[in-house]
C-alpha cells in the first residue's frame, strides 16, 4: 500500500509540537506493516537544509503567487517530497508565526499550497510514485480532499484526515475562495463554511473518506460541544467514519539512560545541581510543555504552594503565552524549590525526564499527549488530567488500580485547581510510600508505549479505506 502523509512539521527537521514526532515516526512504524509511506512537507529553510540530496521532480509555474518546485529526497528510508516555494516558505522565525507573534498573514495560501500539491500528486503522481491514499494531518493539510475532489480524482485516491488538535482550524476570510482556488460549490454550511468564514479543517472533516484522531477518548470527546470547538455537529454526522488511534513514541529516541529506576538517583542529583535546586524530601516534579490555555498550567500555579508544602519541587521547561511565562518566572523567584526555564530545549527535556520523579500534565484537553508516555518509559510517574489520550494511557492509582496492583500514575477529574491540588497532595503521599512508588515505577516502565499496536491499527484502517467503493 502506498500512502502519502501530508504534514506541516516533521522531526528531525522541524518541530513545534507532538505532530512533528508523529509525522516523523509513522513511515518507519508502518513500513513493518507493509505500508510504504512517503511524506510531503513545506520547504522551510530547516527542511531544505535537512533534506540532504534532492532531485527536482516537478515544476509549478504559479503556486499561489510564485514559482515552485517539487523535490524528492529521503526521510530515513522512506520517500520525502518537499515543496520548494521561496515566496511561501523561505523565511526566518517560526513556521506559523511572524515576529509579532501572530499567524503569518499568508498562512491560508501557504498551507493551501501544501494541500494543493498533495492533491496534484494524487492526480499525477510524482516521479513515478503514485499514492493510493492521502493521509492529511491537521488543518494545514485538510484542504487536500476538497482539491482532489474538484480535480475529478481520476485515480480514485482515498483520503484520511487525522485531527491532532481541533483548536486550530485554519480559518480564512470568505473573499479568499477564489484566491485559494476553492470551488464555489463547497462554500456551504454542509461544506467548508464556518460562521461566515472558510475553515480548512472543516473541509477535511466533510470531504475525507475517513477521519481519525490520536486517542479513543478524544474521538468521543470531539462529538460533544465542550470539546468539538464548533465542529462537533459535523463530526456527529460522521461518527461512524471517525476512529481514535493512540500515538506511540520512538523507543530508540526516548530511551532512559538507566535500566532500572535505581539508576534514576544519579540523574536526579545531577539535575538538581544543574538547575540549582536544593535537596528535598518530596518528589521532583517536572513539566515540559507549550505554555497555552490547553495545557492547564494556570491550574498548576494555584496548586504550587501545596506541592511545596509537601516538600516537593517543580522544574518547568516551556514557552508560549507571555503571561504564563511571566507567572512561572515569578514563581521561580519566590521559591528556591522552583526552577523555570523558558525556551525550547530538547536535550534539557531528556535530562528532566531522567532526573524527575513525577511529570505533571494538567491539560484541559489533550488529543493524545506524548510527554506522559516518555514519563512512563522513564519511570517518571505521570500525574495527568482525566481527558483525551491522558485518560487512555495512564492507569490511575485509584482504588481499582491499587487493588489490582497495576497503577502507573495519577489522574484527576474534574479538571480544576482544587482537584489538581488534592491529587498533588495524594501523589506526594504515595511518594513517601517507597514500596508503592517502586511498584508503580516498574508498572510504568513495563507499559507498552511504542508504535506496534497503533501501526497495526493504522495499517488496518488504510486497508479498509482502500476497499471503499
Ligand atoms: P503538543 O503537541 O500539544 O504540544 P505533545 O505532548 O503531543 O503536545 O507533544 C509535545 C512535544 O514537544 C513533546 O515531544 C515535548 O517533549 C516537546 N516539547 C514541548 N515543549 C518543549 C520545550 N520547551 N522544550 C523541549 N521540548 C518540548
Ligand atoms: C497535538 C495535541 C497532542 C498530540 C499531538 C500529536 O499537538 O495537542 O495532544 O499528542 O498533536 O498527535
Amino acid at each position: 500500500k502506498k500512502v502519502l502523509s501530508v504534514a506541516s512539521e516533521c522531526v528531525p527537521m522541524v518541530k513545534t509540537g507532538g505532530l512533528a514526532d508523529v509525522a516523523g515516526a509513522l513511515p518507519g512504524a508502518l513500513s513493518e506493516q507493509g505500508v510504504e509511506m512517503a511524506t510531503l512537507l513545506p520547504g522551510y529553510p530547516a527542511v531544505m537544509a535537512g533534506m540532504g540530496e534532492a532531485v527536482e521532480v516537478r515544476r509549478y509555474s504559479d503556486l499561489f503567487g510564485g514559482e515552485a518546485r517539487l523535490l524528492r529526497g529521503k526521510l530515513g528510508k522512506s520517500p520525502l517530497f518537499v515543496i520548494d516555494a521561496p515566496h511561501l516558505f523561505d523565511r526566518e522565525g517560526s513556521i506559523y508565526l511572524g515576529a509579532d507573534g501572530r499567524d503569518w498573514p499568508d498562512n491560508p495560501e501557504r498551507f493551501a499550497a501544501l494541500s494543493r500539491v498533495a492533491a496534484l500528486i494524487a492526480v499525477d503522481g510524482a516521479d513515478d510514485w503514485f499514492p493510493e491514499i492521502l493521509h492529511c494531518h491537521d488543518w494545514q493539510a485538510a484542504l487536500a480532499p476538497l482539491y482532489l475532489r474538484d480535480m475529478g480524482n481520476p485515480r480514485n485516491v482515498r483520503t484520511l484526515v487525522t485531527i491532532h488538535n481541533i483548536a486550530f482550524q485554519g480559518l480564512a476570510r470568505r473573499d479568499m475562495m477564489e484566491r485559494l482556488r476553492l470551488p464555489m460549490w463547497s462554500y456551504d454550511t454542509d461544506g467548508i463554511e464556518y460562521w461566515g468564514q472558510i475553515s480548512a479543517l472543516k473541509a477535511g472533516l466533510v470531504y475525507a473518506d475517513r477521519i481519525s484522531t490520536v486517542s479513543p477518548t478524544y474521538a468521543m470527546e470531539l462529538l460533544t460541544p465542550e470539546f468539538g470547538a464548533g465542529l462537533d455537529g459535523i463530526l456527529r454526522k460522521r461518527a461512524t467514519d471517525l476512529t481514535g488511534i493512540l500515538n506511540g513514541i520512538d523507543l530508540e529516541v526516548w530511551k532512559p539512560p538507566y535500566r532500572t529506576v535505581r539508576g534514576k538517583a544519579r540523574h536526579r542529583a545531577a539535575l538538581r545541581e544543574e538547575l540549582g535546586l536544593p535537596e528535598a524530601e518530596g518528589p521532583l516534579c517536572i513539566v515540559i510543555s507549550r505554555l497555552t490555555e490547553q495545557k492547564g498550567l494556570d491550574l498548576l500555579l494555584e496548586a504550587l504552594p501545596t506541592l511545596l508544602e509537601c516538600g516537593g519541587q517543580l522544574a518547568l521547561l516551556g514557552s508560549g503565552d507571555a503571561s504564563l511565562e511571566a507567572a512561572f518566572a515569578q514563581a521561580a523567584r519566590g521559591s528556591e524549590h522552583v526552577s523555570v526555564q523558558i525556551g525550547y530545549d530538547e536535550a534539557l527535556s531528556r535530562r528532566l525526564m531522567a532526573g524527575g520523579d513525577c511529570i505533571l500534565v494538567p491539560s484541559r484537553f489533550e488529543p493524545c499527549g506524548l510527554t506522559q508516555l516518555y514519563g512512563l518509559r522513564f519511570g517518571t510517574l505521570p500525574l495527568v488530567a482525566l481527558t483525551g489520550g491522558l485518560a487512555d494511557t495512564i492507569i490511575p492509582a485509584n482504588a481499582a488500580g491499587l487493588a489490582a496492583g497495576v497503577a502507573t500514575g495519577f489522574q484527576f477529574y474534574p479538571v480544576s485547581a482544587p482537584v489538581l491540588t488534592q491529587e498533588i497532595a495524594e501523589m506526594c503521599a504515595a511518594f513517601r510510600n517507597h514500596a508503592l512508588w517502586r511498584r508503580m515505577q516498574s508498572n510504568a516502565m513495563r507499559h507498552p508505549v511504542g508504535w506496534e499496536t497503533s501501526a497495526v491499527a493504522y495499517a488496518a484502517l488504510f486497508e479498509e479505506i482502500s476497499t471503499l467503493s
